[in-house]
């Protein structure tokens, strides 16, 4: 399972990426807000920037709904490094544009998925990576985790390529739990990446070894 960030702060993706285990990132409008990017100009060097820091895959959103303002959207977003991935919206539009996309050969990420029926139109349409926010599902007392499980048998039953992203983790346990349902790839904030590593035994056991070892000083 791929390890990606949900974030579009600096100092957070170069913090997941020298653990050496980040495999590529992601972000929205809501998350380029939050670090106060705003502007077509501003947007466009972030992307850039982060797309540097990070080998992997870095997810671009656009923000049109229509059509052909997608496209041009994404073919600019898809210009500004090798690694952007293209992120469209699960709407009408955004399926006719997905599948422009794949035919052309740029890498999308459909986003704001709910549902294995959503699931299966992003799949057919050639999306690189659907993300269903889990996170979300739990809010509105659904089973993010069960959704995930859903779309791994459909997409492994019908031969599906498209790669299932779960988003919106708010937890370690939430990355545990996706990883056992059967997701290709996690988005989560740095925080549960972070708590992965914790367990109180973890640190006992160490305090005691490193006490152990002075005694052989
Ligand atoms: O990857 C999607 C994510 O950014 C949404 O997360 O916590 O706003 O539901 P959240």
């Amino acid at each position: 399972m791929k390890f990606f960030i949900d974030t579009a702060d600096l100092a957070q993706i170069k913090e997941a990426n020298d653990l050496g285990i980040l495999d590529g990132v992601t972000t929205n409008p809501s998350l380029m807000a939050k670090v106060g990017i705003s502007g077509e100009a501003a947007v466009t060097n972030h992307y850039k920037t982060i797309a540097e820091l990070v080998d992997g895959d870095v997810s671009a959103e656009v923000v049109s709904t229509e059509f052909n303002a997608i496209v041009e959207e994404g073919k600019k977003l898809h210009a500004i490094h090798p690694n952007i991935v293209v992120k469209v919206p699960m709407i009408k539009d955004g399926i006719k544009a997905l599948k422009w996309f794949s035919d052309n050969g740029i890498k999308t990420n459909c986003t704001l998925v709910f549902s294995a029926g959503q699931a299966i139109l992003a799949a057919k349409a050639g999306a690189t990576y659907v993300s269903p926010f889990i996170g979300r599902i739990d809010d509105a007392n659904w089973d993010g985790v069960e959704l995930i499980a859903q779309i791994a048998e459909i997409y492994s039953v019908q031969g599906y390529e498209t790669q299932i992203l779960a988003a919106s983790i708010r937890s370690s346990l939430h990355i545990v739990k996706c990883a056992e349902a059967g997701a290709n790839v996690i988005t989560s904030p740095l925080e549960p990446i972070l708590g992965l590593l914790k367990h109180p035994l973890t640190d006992i056991g160490l305090a005691k070894f490193l006490e152990d070892a002075k005694k052989f000083k």
